[in-house]
């Protein structure tokens, strides 16, 4: 159940409305690469306009100083917006100030204005209350819809919530809804996969994976760690020395409440991540002392693809080996494809790698659920408050 009061529970009409969005997307040559977050924001948006609310839109882009920088301009996703909405959205060249306040002013019921980059602005990420209440002031009701910045506790996620009545936008509250759902009443078997470079990154969800799910599958760098937990040689693999231990642990922990954790038995190696490298296949006690695994071999494939067809609820996060190059993309297509192909289950995908290869494979369509936040989604899953989403005002 999603606890916090949402928009739907706000009387928007006439109101002027500061929603925080996170319109945190690719851009190449200066165009929105992959609109996926500006689309995943539209129901609230939409929602607000045709209730007759004054919209004004703040979000961050990149990781710019705290100052102007024409690089991380919202402008190219206004005009994203614009074209998806169907509507014309003003453009405000800044965060804070005259300008601003005067295209507040002028607007009419129903009307959206884009301000500039809120990490332009030091106040942001200091979450600075000088800055959060100037940027409250342009607003009577305050939204967050912002569910990929809600593990960051700055000026226009959390800072505004103080000086202004705080609601969830509609992306927020479905993201957590359904995360929380997957892990308190998951459908079994609940198979969850686990993937990426860094097992250091994803420790705390493992942790509390192995308390929710049947059969947890980690491939992905990470997984070399942990058979170097178990006492294998992995060559030139990915390993974090210092997670050794820990790693340990984790292999003891899975025994001891009974969760199957299943790892690679095969590898693609290679000497070198290039697009034209040789490669082949081995055991995973057999990778060569001057190779890398990059991928999961066949017969690692074909056993995940047999859990993952038997499962009712699978969470999938991180890709089996580097996808982005030829040589290495099989292992985690063969996975993202069984993950899709299972529509017996609910399918829950997170995490920024994980969603960019199901584009790369023409999968999205055909999972439950993607999520919209990377960290934000692990932090979650791992049981971290979301200082985003703490906020708002608990619904009574
Ligand atoms: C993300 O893309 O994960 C969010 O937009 C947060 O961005 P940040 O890591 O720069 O805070």
């Amino acid at each position: 159940m999603f606890d916090k009061l949402t928009v739907r529970d706000a009387d928007v009409r006439g109101k002027r409305v500061l929603v925080r969005v996170d319109f945190n997307v690719p851009l190449s040559e200066g165009s929105v690469a992959d609109d996926t977050r500006v689309r995943a924001a539209l129901p609230t948006l939409r929602y607000l306009v045709d209730h007759g609310a004054r919209v004004i839109i703040v979000s961050h882009l990149g990781r710019p100083k705290g100052e102007p920088d024409p690089q991380y301009s919202l402008r190219p996703v206004r005009r994203v917006l614009a074209r998806l909405l169907g509507r014309n959205v003003h453009f405000v060249d800044s965060v804070i100030g005259p300008d601003v306040t005067e295209a507040v002013e002028r607007m009419v019921d129903g009307e959206l204005v884009m301000l500039e980059n809120v990490r332009f602005e030091p106040g942001e990420k200091a979450n600075d209350p000088k800055f959060a209440k100037q940027l409250a002031s342009l607003a009577e009701i305050y939204v967050n819809d912002a569910f990929g910045a809600a593990h960051r506790a700055h000026a226009s996620t959390t800072g505004v919530a103080d000086y202004l009545p705080a609601y969830a936008g509609m992306l927020l509250a479905r993201e957590v809804e359904t995360l929380t759902d997957m892990l308190a009443n998951p459908d079994r078997p609940f198979v969850a996969i686990l993937g990426g470079s860094k097992v250091s990154d994803k420790f705390g969800v493992i942790d509390r994976l192995l308390d929710v799910v049947d059969t947890l599958v980690i491939g992905g760098g990470m997984c070399f760690t942990l058979l170097v937990a178990k006492g294998l040689e992995v060559g030139r693999s990915l390993v974090e020395d210092e997670w050794v231990e820990p790693a340990k642990k984790m292999l003891e922990k899975a025994s001891q409440v009974g969760v199957e954790l299943m790892l690679p038995v095969d590898f693609v190696v290679a000497d070198a991540i290039v697009e034209d490298a040789e490669t082949k296949v081995v055991g995973r006690g057999e990778i060569p002392a001057d190779m890398m695994g990059l991928d999961i071999g066949p017969t690692s494939v074909e056993l995940f693809k047999g859990v993952i067809s038997s499962a009712k609820t699978v969470f999938w996060n991180g890709p089996m080996g580097v996808f982005e190059m030829t040589p290495f993309e099989k292992g985690t297509r063969e996975v993202a494809g069984a993950v899709a192909r299972n529509n017996r289950a609910v399918s829950v995908v997170g995490g920024g790698d994980s969603v960019s290869a199901l584009r790369k494979f023409d999968l999205e369509e055909r999972i439950t659920f993607v999520s919209t936040g990377g960290g934000a989604s692990m932090k979650l899953l791992e049981g971290s408050e979301l200082p985003g989403l703490e906020a708002l005002t608990d619904r009574t």
